[in-house]
């Protein structure tokens, strides 16, 4: 399919469709990718000892072959007691490694999509059930650990506190944000996500609900903001310079007196000055007071507030669901990509159907070919097949 270009008539002759721009290429840094969709981090609470398993195989496999131009694997911990769960995946030493290269190697051989990973560390919402099992603290007496954060305050009333974090401590955490990177890097991934949102590590250092320090760590916005910056810093210098690191941030706590979209653009602003190449705009997870307006799209004005302060390539996330509402989101400039996540669990094909409804193009295994809709010939490019 060739798309129209500034070159074209217009309007365009009816052989030359409009061009879709969620179906439109974008580089982030060195990285290519086809089109604007990324399949968005998702935990999946089914590792053992952080190491990814067979389910893992299975799932990242399923969706490296949603069309989405970029998979991102689920929020992958740099240390034990940075984990959510007990089932929470991590890469913090050769076994947890070990256990990603079969199913890497599995997507290289199948899907052209780019893989991205989710670094985080979960601070004061460590130790927590899987989802399933309720999703609250688990007690020391239950098998649950110690948790740390910026200051001595739970994350619910009731809650045993986590430890504050001194000097010692907030180094061990960067260096093993910077371990997982390299880690990461002999992995072949080929982008890195920070995790700043949802109430863990990060986003607790910056929300002044869950910081509360009286060092150079707290305070200030300025100071807020000094340990998220550091650990980008060091996760920048330790992965590849021709490959992209992304944040992820929650722009508001949806609570008055908390973190905020004009404090999301303070620390933007400040990421776009050490390079970061995306910010993924969700919202929410640092306390329980929050008051979350939800509805189709509900956190796109914060990626496009972002888009629009700074400059830097933001990704909208959070109920998009239709094609045509990506498609909006993307070609009136609100966002330069989407990520879905419960809407990809869902169709784990979102992305072959977007592209038949607007027009675009994927990528498919030959082994699928010949799913293509009698109407839609060109889905996935250039395809033969016969038989005799
Ligand atoms: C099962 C599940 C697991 C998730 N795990 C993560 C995660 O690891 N990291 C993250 O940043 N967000 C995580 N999220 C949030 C999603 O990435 C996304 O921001 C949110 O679900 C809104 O998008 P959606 O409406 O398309 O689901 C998770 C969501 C779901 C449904």
């Amino acid at each position: 399919m060739r798309y129209r270009t500034s070159a074209d008539p217009f309007p365009p002759f009816p052989d030359i469709p409009d061009m879709s721009a969620l179906f439109s290429p974008i580089k982030l840094r060195g990285l290519a990718l086809s089109n604007r969709i990324m399949v968005a981090p998702m935990c999946q609470y089914s590792a053992d000892d952080g190491k990814a398993n067979d389910w893992h195989f299975t799932h990242i496999n399923s969706l490296a072959l949603s069309g989405a131009a970029m998979f991102c694997i689920e929020a992958t911990h740099v240390e034990a007691v940075g984990r959510i769960t007990p089932g929470c995946l991590g890469l913090w030493n050769d076994a947890t490694e070990a256990a990603l290269k079969p199913i890497l190697a599995s997507v290289r051989k199948h899907s052209k999509t780019a893989v991205a990973m989710q670094i985080a560390h979960a601070g004061r919402k460590g130790s927590s059930y899987r989802p399933w099992q309720g999703g609250q603290q688990i007690p020391l007496s239950e098998g649950g650990w110690q948790t740390e954060g910026p200051s001595a305050l739970p994350h619910k009333e009731g809650e045993a506190p986590p430890r504050a974090f001194d000097a010692q401590g907030l180094a061990r955490v960067r260096e093993a944000f910077v371990g997982a990177a390299r880690r990461a890097e002999r992995l072949g991934i080929d982008a890195l996500e920070l995790h700043s949102a949802h109430g863990y590590l990060l986003h607790q250092f910056l929300s002044p609900i869950s910081n509360q320090r009286t060092d150079q760590y707290g305070g200030s916005l300025q100071n807020r903001m000094r340990y998220p910056l550091e650990v980008f810093d060091a996760v920048r210098a330790a992965f590849p310079a021709e490959k992209p690191v992304g944040v992820k941030v929650s722009a508001t706590d949806w609570v008055e007196g908390g973190w905020d979209l004009a404090q999301t653009i303070e620390y933007a602003g400040e990421l776009k000055k050490r390079g970061v190449d995306w910010i993924d705009a969700s919202s929410g997870g640092v306390s329980p007071k929050q008051k979350i307006p939800l509805g189709p799209g509900y956190q796109v004005p914060l990626a496009q507030g972002i888009r629009e302060a700074t400059g830097v390539t933001t990704i909208a996330v959070g109920l998009i669901t239709e094609a045509k509402q990506a498609e909006e989101i993307v070609a009136s400039g609100k966002a330069d990509m989407v990520a879905l996540a419960r809407g990809m669990l869902y169709d784990p094909r979102w992305g072959w159907h977007a592209a038949a409804e607007l027009g675009g193009e994927v990528e498919a295994p030959p082994q699928y070919w010949r799913s293509q809709p009698s109407t839609q010939k060109a889905l996935f490019g250039a395809t033969t097949f016969g038989a005799r």
